[in-house]
């Protein structure tokens, strides 16, 4: 049967790329597994439009050629099937998943390599996604700095983020331990060998081996410049389109400026490894 030919469109020369001739909810052949994974670490975050509603079952799928699926230290899952983290935000929600800058989980030790999100049901305005490129967040720093951070790590928590966060959703997580770890400042990715800022403001709580105000001075510089627009995507939704991010050298915030309207999705998270950060080979 002929198919379309799947096109791949940059959205910005830092990040991103629109992807179409693709239908998500059919099985992937070798072929487009391939130029999906190499796009996404090239372009760091992938937009798929005019896409069919994927089944948790299809979307559960889809997320399994790149990886095994991470278990969400504190979110719900669907009941029907645990591989689906529902977004929803509504009018009497208390919170709203990835409201502040952060890479997905990365206070785990292995963090989460990538989020394949779904959404459903749309405000009628607002509601986008914007994406940062850590690739070009490193790149624009000076050698002087670039040469320091490479030496550094920092602690990634949680507590401070998940404790009762979804209470209003029946989760009660009294005895609950929420994971943090420690990673590098610069993480390599295993894919293209590129250099990646890894801190982010919602997670990163401190840099080892400085003082409480080294600390906080420098991951005040941090958060600011991996925040600047120019390394900058934002995303309007569409009905069912899709994104596809990589945590490990992009950075996301979902905003939430429509409410009381309502936004609802299905997302699958994939399994990463434990940062690394590997002097670059050129
Ligand atoms: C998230 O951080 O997973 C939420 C992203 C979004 O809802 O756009």
């Amino acid at each position: 049967m002929a198919r379309n030919l799947l096109t791949i469109t940059p959205v910005t020369p830092a990040i991103g790329a629109e992807i179409s001739g693709l239908d998500l909810s059919q099985p992937l052949s070798e072929e487009d597994f391939n130029i999906l994974n190499e796009t996404l670490a090239d372009r760091q975050v992938l937009f798929f439009r005019d896409q069919a509603k994927m089944s948790p079952e299809a979307q559960v799928r889809l997320g399994e050629y790149f990886g095994p699926l991470h278990v969400h230290p504190a979110a719900p899952t669907l009941k029907e099937n645990p591989g689906i983290f529902v977004i929803h935000t509504h009018k009497d929600s208390v919170i709203s998943n990835g409201d502040a800058w952060h890479s997905d989980v990365s206070c785990d030790e292995e963090p989460p390599l990538g989020t394949i999100l779904q959404l459903h049901q749309l405000p009628t305005n607002g509601g986008d996604t914007i994406f940062a490129s850590m690739y070009a967040a490193f790149d624009a720093l000076s050698d002087t700095m670039k040469s320091f951070l490479c030496e550094l790590t920092a602690i990634h928590a949680s507590e401070h983020v998940y404790r009762n966060r979804y209470a209003d959703r029946g989760v009660e997580d009294t005895s609950k331990v929420f994971p943090f770890s420690s990673h590098p400042i610069v993480r390599s990715h295993p894919l293209t060998g590129r250099q990646a800022l890894f801190v982010n403001r919602t997670f990163t709580t401190k840099i080892n081996d400085m003082t409480d105000g080294e600390s906080a001075a420098l991951l005040g510089f941090l958060f600011d410049h991996v925040e600047k627009p120019e390394f900058q995507v934002r995303f309007k939704w569409t009905e069912n389109a899709v994104a596809f991010w990589d945590n490990r050298c992009a950075q996301h915030l979902a905003m939430w400026d429509y409410w009381p309207e309502e936004r609802k999705g299905h997302r699958v998270t994939i399994k990463g490894d434990r940062p690394t950060y590997q002097a670059s080979r050129a």
